[in-house]
């Protein structure tokens, strides 16, 4: 990656705040329940511990503050997705409410690229089955 295009990625949280993050994860998980997919993957009974969970890691990972860190050391994100199955099906289900989730709160388009393109790869990585 261009050192230049990673300096933008550390400027996203400046730009959205833990506003734009929390308004982000919560259009995300809200769709989570209904989910015929990744309703039954998320854990049912703790699902706003596990939206705190991503926007936390988001903030620290686009340039906010080191919650993320502090509370559950580092993310070896792949790791503590093996418990549950990513496959195709999922990591596309995923992406397509990031996505929807991404439309609705309506980020600077830069922002809103450079996620994409972030969790659009990051998504690939997390499957551990075809
Ligand atoms: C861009 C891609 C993704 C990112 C950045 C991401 C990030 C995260 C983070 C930070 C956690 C909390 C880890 C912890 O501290 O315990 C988590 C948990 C989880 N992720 Fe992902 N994830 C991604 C893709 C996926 C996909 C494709 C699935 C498909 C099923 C998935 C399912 C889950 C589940 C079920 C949990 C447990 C919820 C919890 O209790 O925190 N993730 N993810």
């Amino acid at each position: 990656m261009l050192a230049s295009a990673w300096v933008t990625e550390q400027e996203i949280y400046a730009a959205v705040g833990d506003e734009g993050f929390g308004r982000l994860v919560a259009a995300f998980y809200r769709q989570i329940p209904e989910d015929d997919v990744l309703g039954p993957i998320y854990p049912r009974d703790d699902l706003a511990g596990a939206e705190e969970r991503l926007r936390n890691f988001l903030i620290f990972r686009f340039g906010g503050p080191e919650r993320y860190l502090e509370e559950r050391g580092h993310p070896r994100l792949r790791m503590r997705h093996a418990p549950f199955p990513v496959d195709q099906v999922a990591r596309d289900r995923w992406m397509e409410l990031m996505t929807r989730a991404l439309e609705e709160v309506s980020f600077p388009a830069e922002a809103r690229e450079m996620l994409t393109a972030y969790f659009d790869s990051t998504a690939t990585a997390m499957m551990n089955r075809p």
